[in-house]
C-alpha cells in the first residue's frame, strides 16, 4: 500500500462526499495524509509543494479549486487560469494519490452564509489592499482541511501572509492537521514561480526580477546594521524605478506580521506591487 499507480493517474474526487470515500480507503489501510491546497495552473512551485508532502504523508491529496470567495468583483476570477487536464497530467507524473476538484455548487452550496473572522496575522499588507481576499481563504481553507481530515497541510512561502494566516486559523481553531510551509520556487533570475506569470508581456517578464533583486539587496543591508525602515524605502524606491506600481514593501515580524518593535526580532520583508496589469507578490527572510 501507500505505492501510486503513475500509469494510472491519481483517482479524481469531484464532490466531498467522494473525497471521503477516498480518504476513508486510506485511513483503514493505517495511512497518514497530506494535503496540497492549490487553484490550479500547477508550476514547478506547486511540484515542489507535492514532494514535500510526499515525505511527510504516505498519501498525497492535491485540491484543485478557483475558489470565488478569495477574489473581489473587479479581480481575475473569470480570467484565472484552468488548465485541469494538463494538471491532473502532471500530478500525474508527480504520483499524486487523490486530486480534489469539486465545483463551487460543492463548495458554497445555496444558503452558505458562514464566514470566519480574522485579525492577528491577516491585519495590513494584503488586506489593505483586497480587504475581501483573507475572508475568502480561510473559509475555503478551513473547508478543505476539514473535509479532508489531512494529517498534514503544505502551504508554500510565496504567499507569506496567507500562510502565517492558515497556520493562524488552523491554531485557534484547534484543527487536527499540520500547516508545514514549503519554500518559494524561484526561476534562475530569481522570480517567484506564480500562476500569474503568465499574465506577464516578454518586456514585463524581463523587468520582474527587480523584486526579489530589491528585496535581497535590503535583506543584505538590514543584516549589516540599516535600519529596516531605511531599507524598505529604498527596495520601494528601486522597485517603483523599475515602472512598477507598488502597493506595498514592508518589514514585518517574521511569525506575528505586526510591526517590527525591537532589533531582535526575526524579520520578513514582503512586496505586492503591479506590473501592467498583473500584480506580483514576493517576500524573503533577512
Ligand atoms: O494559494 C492558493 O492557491 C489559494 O489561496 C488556496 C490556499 C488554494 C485557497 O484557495
Amino acid at each position: 500500500m501507500g505505492q501510486v499507480d503513475v500509469l494510472q493517474g491519481p483517482q479524481v474526487a469531484g464532490s466531498v462526499s467522494e473525497l471521503r470515500a477516498a480518504v476513508r480507503q486510506f485511513r483503514g489501510a493505517g495511512e497518514t495524509l497530506a494535503l496540497v491546497p492549490t487553484m490550479g495552473a500547477l508550476h514547478e512551485g506547486h511540484i515542489a509543494l507535492v514532494r514535500q508532502a510526499q515525505a511527510l504523508a504516505q498519501r498525497v491529496a492535491v485540491s484543485i479549486f478557483v475558489n470565488p470567495t478569495q477574489f473581489a468583483p473587479n479581480e481575475d476570477f473569470s480570467r484565472y487560469p484552468r488548465t485541469f487536464d494538463t494538471d491532473v497530467e502532471k500530478l500525474r507524473q508527480a504520483g499524486v494519490d487523490l486530486v480534489y476538484a469539486p465545483g463551487p455548487a460543492d463548495m458554497y452550496p445555496p444558503g452558505f452564509c458562514t464566514q470566519i473572522s480574522l485579525s492577528g496575522p491577516a491585519l495590513g499588507l494584503e488586506t489593505d489592499f483586497r480587504s475581501h481576499f483573507f475572508s475568502g481563504v480561510a473559509i475555503v481553507v478551513a473547508k478543505l482541511l476539514t473535509q479532508s481530515g489531512a494529517d498534514f497541510a503544505v502551504f508554500g512561502e510565496k504567499d507569506y501572509q496567507q500562510l502565517r494566516v492558515v497556520t493562524q486559523m488552523a491554531r485557534d481553531l484547534d484543527l487536527a492537521v499540520q500547516i508545514v510551509p514549503g519554500p518559494t520556487v524561484r526561476e534562475a533570475d530569481g522570480l517567484a514561480l506564480s500562476s500569474r506569470n503568465r499574465y506577464l508581456s516578454p518586456e514585463d517578464r524581463a523587468v520582474a526580477p527587480v523584486i526579489y533583486k530589491a528585496l535581497t539587496v535590503a535583506a543584505a543591508a538590514i543584516r549589516a546594521g540599516t535600519p529596516p525602515t531605511t531599507a524598505v524605502l529604498a527596495a520601494s524606491t528601486t522597485i517603483a524605478e523599475a515602472g512598477l506600481r507598488v502597493d506595498y514593501v514592508a518589514a514585518r515580524n517574521a511569525d506575528t506580521l505586526a510591526d517590527l518593535t525591537s532589533h531582535q526580532e526575526p524579520i520578513r520583508l514582503l512586496v505586492a506591487a503591479w506590473l501592467g496589469s498583473t500584480r506580483l507578490i514576493d517576500n524573503i527572510g533577512v
